[in-house]
């Protein structure tokens, strides 16, 4: 199961990546959390407390310039199938049976520049094998556009969080319209920040032929992250252990239809 999350600032992309990561974590998969926003936060939803200290890949200058073979020279040649099979377990964050990956600024340019960082990120997300029972949970920026061919066909599924904002649904739908040129061909939507008020029926029939496959209510506890900080393991917070049949139920709509 490889899936990005994406969809407009601020609609929830980083809380639902945390809380599928979590969730498949708790069903005792491996779970590589891809931090490919920028803009990164996955680790604060992820409970950890001192996120801002990971290095992101894109900045491991020593681990690229040896898996390139560029010898910190950006200028010759370098290797462009690096060794990457390791970087879970020995580069990334450990949060139970999660394993947290900050990619930084190697993912943009996916797909015009070629320079070192970004060919070991391609060929990360293009060889990452994942065993029949793991997952990859790949949180995204608003645009995909710099998303190049291999690595959007390398994922199963793209997932776009919307609101009842026009403007979650209109960046949805050019988001799917991106995704579709890349060759995705899996699409789905999930609905955050769902009140009584929230009309469900009227965000379905707004994105068109994207299926939505599940929803996520407002609760402001959610604003502290899904885990908590824990030494061994993983630790629901109080807001997602209330929430987590709604995100095991986006589990099983992806698993029945990837
Ligand atoms: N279902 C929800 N209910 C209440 N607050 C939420 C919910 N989902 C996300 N939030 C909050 O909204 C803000 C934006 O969410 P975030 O996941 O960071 O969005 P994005 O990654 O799309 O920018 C955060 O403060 C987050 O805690
Ligand atoms: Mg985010």
């Amino acid at each position: 199961m490889k899936i990005a999350i994406s969809g407009k600032g601020g609609v929830g992309k980083t809380t639902l990546s945390a809380s599928l990561a979590a969730a498949l974590a708790l069903q005792d998969r491996l779970v590589i959390a891809l931090d490919a926003d920028p803009d990164s936060n996955l680790a604060s939803a992820l409970g950890v407390p001192d996120g801002e200290s990971i290095t992101p890949l894109a900045d491991m200058h020593d681990m690229i310039a040896e898996r390139t073979g560029t010898d910190g020279d950006l200028s010759g040649y370098f290797k462009l199938n690096p060794k990457v099979d390791d970087i879970p377990e020995d580069y990334a964050r450990k949060i139970g049976n999660i394993r947290l990956l900050v990619l930084g600024g190697i993912a943009k340019g996916g797909s015009g520049c070629i320079c070192p960082a970004t060919t070991v990120l391609k060929t990360l997300l293009l060889h990452l094998l994942v065993g029949r029972n793991d997952a990859i949970i790949m949180d995204m920026e608003a645009g995909i556009e710099h998303l190049g061919r291999a690595t959007a066909q390398s994922m199963d599924a793209l997932v776009l969080v919307v609101n009842d904002s026009r403007w979650s649904i209109n960046t949805a739908l050019r988001a799917a319209g991106l995704a579709g040129d890349l060759g995705m061909k899996k699409l789905f939507a999930v609905a955050n920040r769902v009140t009584e008020s929230t009309d469900i029926d009227a965000i379905a029939e707004k994105l068109g032929d994207i299926p939505l496959i599940g929803q996520i209510p407002f609760d402001e506890r959610l604003e502290h992250g899904v885990l908590e900080p824990s030494s061994d393991g993983i630790k629901l917070s109080e807001a997602l252990s209330d929430h987590l049949a709604a995100v095991e139920g986006i589990i099983s709509e992806l698993q029945n239809r990837c």
